[in-house]
């Protein structure tokens, strides 16, 4: 009876029952593994209940390890062998997982009728063949796979220069598709984007964990892809290491920052970590040990980078993995052991996804309907992104026992001056608040995210009287805005407004209110702006009949009556100005 009442008491016991799944949505981080049903046989996936049932209570990633290359895809110049890849990606549908894709283009792994092929090919036959090949792969998988390994180990591992050496292979130069450089890798990112431009585009490769010569000349090309628009979204990082401490924390955490500098995000794509083990494959305890910290300092550093968005694992039972074959006298390299029980390494990495603290960056604390940064006033809805710990799945407003929005939402917390916000919703990326009264009539406040008691950094946000943003029709801070006409329905491009005709619109960071109002309160009665706020619509003022709270919002909305002028017609430009700042532009009317 006593243990029972402490298990319900102490939230530590309780999470520690998380599966690296729910661990990793906290974080909006996907937790992955490398499957595989072709090579093994029997096919572990349909075979081995335990195989199939930790993967998909642990991971919410999925990705081939080998059923998606080329030599298993594609084993006749004219014959294609989906069935592998399709298993994945439904056991992956089944159980609520994103299946990537690995990988479209490389050296390895290749069917003996391509490589066989290369030796007598011209330039422009290789070209078609991998062009027919990725677009062949890729719309089959269109909307199932939302990320792909486009090209895979494509930069050579000794470089000369300043440019991007790269290694020889069929795709290159054994004759290659007659492109130089890293042209090849260019082309297949644009044909792969052309059959599916909704996916994710990666360049997966290895010996980029640590700064070297190697690292600097993929940042070459990538630098030269964005800056040229190539469709291009991430780079895989493989993570293939031991515990010996490479990367470093510090040299890992600099690559991860360069490259998404660029824009771009990075996935832990292929990380294992190999331990010496006798000829049973038994390794010592202080090895288990000490891959457990290596797991926990290499999530650790991903976890501080909101651009890291995927850790994933190369394979996740020992039972399953290349390490023994490629690394004789190594293996047990993956979190979970042969009979599929949990290793050290498991804690570790829930360890690191439980405490690492969020990361709270000034620029991703923006208004929450205008998306516009920079500062904060009193009553305003703000939205916090990429704080990147919360709850998994979206937690919506609840009240406090005063009635009013409560500051605590399912262990989400954030503080103005150690003030508690009230929590308006939360969901590990995006969260919002109501930024406090109490703000009001200074410069600059101190903002502090915690989730489940771990408190990010604190960063400073001036503050302004106002910062007038209006809700849109379609969430994204521009277009239609989400305006009433006078019967209460949407206005829209076929409900319109006439000239002269009366809209309700609605925006936050109008600022102090006369009377005050209530951190987190439902707006009760009417409470007009201190400041005085004036509209236009289409370039022409637009009187305004009621600027303020209103009942059944919650403190921090604005509602605004609005005469639209008459002479105007279609969808004209809305701005609404709350003492000297005006709203976002971009959010229409539609007059008739
Ligand atoms: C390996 C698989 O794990 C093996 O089963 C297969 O025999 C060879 O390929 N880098 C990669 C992966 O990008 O595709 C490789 O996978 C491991 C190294």
């Amino acid at each position: 009876m006593r243990r029972f009442l402490l298990l319900i008491l102490t939230p530590g016991l309780i999470l520690c029952a998380q599966t690296l799944r729910q661990a990793g949505a906290q974080r909006a981080l996907l937790m992955g593994a490398a499957a595989d049903s072709s090579e093994q046989n029997p096919d572990p996936l349909a075979t081995d209940a335990l195989y199939a049932s930790t993967l998909g209570t642990q991971y919410n990633m999925l990705e081939a390890e080998n059923n998606m290359k080329w030599g298993t895809i594609h084993p006749q110049q004219n014959t294609y062998n989906f069935a592998p890849g399709d298993e994945l990606v439904t056991f992956a549908q089944a159980h609520q997982m994103q299946t990537r894709g690995h990988n479209l283009c490389w050296g390895s792994y290749n069917p003996s009728w391509i490589v066989n092929y290369a030796t007598t090919a011209t330039p422009a036959q290789m070209s078609s063949q991998l062009q027919n090949h990725i677009t062949a792969v890729v719309t089959h998988y269109k909307g199932q796979v939302f990320a792909w390994d486009v090209v895979n180990e494509a930069i050579s591992d000794s470089q000369t220069g300043s440019g991007t050496v790269m290694k020889n292979s069929i795709w290159y130069n054994q004759p290659g598709i007659g492109l130089t450089g890293t042209g090849y890798v260019e082309q297949a990112l644009r044909w792969a984007h052309a059959a599916d431009p909704n996916a994710l585009l990666f360049y997966n490769e290895y010996n980029i964990e640590a700064p070297g010569a190697k690292f600097n000349a993929m940042m070459v090309m990538l630098k030269d892809f964005v800056s040229r628009g190539v469709p291009i979204h991430g780079v895989g990082i493989q993570m293939h290491i031991t515990t010996s401490g490479y990367p470093s924390s510090a040299g890992l955490a600099q690559n991860i920052q360069a490259i998404t500098a660029l824009g771009l995000q990075v996935h832990i794509t292929e990380m294992d970590v190999r331990i010496p083990v006798d000829s049973s494959g038994v390794a010592a305890a202080s090895d288990l040990q000490a891959q457990a910290a290596t797991y926990q300092r290499i999530l650790t550093v991903c976890l501080q980078n909101p651009g890291c968005t995927a850790f994933q694992t190369w394979g996740f039972t020992d039972k399953h993995s290349w390490i023994p074959n490629s690394y004789p006298g190594y293996g047990a390299a993956l979190p979970f052991d042969a009979t599929y029980q949990a290793k050290p390494a498991v804690a570790s990495m829930i360890n690191a996804l439980q405490a690492v603290p969020p990361v709270l960056n000034a620029a991703n604390i923006v208004n929450a309907a205008s998306y516009a940064g920079g500062a904060v006033a009193p009553g305003e809805l703000a939205t916090i992104f990429q704080a990147n710990f919360g709850p998994g799945t979206l937690a919506g407003t609840q009240l406090d026992s005063s009635g009013d929005v409560s500051s605590n939402l399912s262990g989400t917390q954030v503080f103005f001056d150690g003030v508690a916000a009230p929590v308006i919703y939360a969901l590990a990326g995006q969260v919002s608040v109501v930024v406090p009264y109490e703000v009001s009539g200074q410069q600059q406040t101190v903002v502090q995210y915690s989730y489940n008691g771990v408190m990010s950094n604190s960063v400073t946000v001036p503050v302004v009287a106002s910062v007038p943003g209006i809700f849109s029709a379609n969430a994204s801070g521009t277009g239609p805005g989400a305006i009433l006409n006078l019967d209460y329905t949407l206005n829209s491009a076929s409900n319109r407004v006439a000239g002269g005709g009366v809209v309700v619109g609605f925006a936050t960071g109008g600022g102090t209110v006369q009377g005050g109002a209530k951190d987190g309160a439902p707006a009760s009665g009417v409470a007009l702006q201190t400041l005085p706020v004036s509209a236009t619509v289409g370039g022409m003022p637009a009187t305004v009949g009621y600027a303020g709270l209103a009942p059944g919002l919650v403190d921090g909305v604005m509602q605004l009556n609005l005469t639209v002028p008459t002479g105007v017609t279609g969808a004209q430009p809305l701005v609404v100005t709350v003492g000297a700042v005006s709203s976002q532009s971009g959010i229409t009317v539609a007059v008739k």
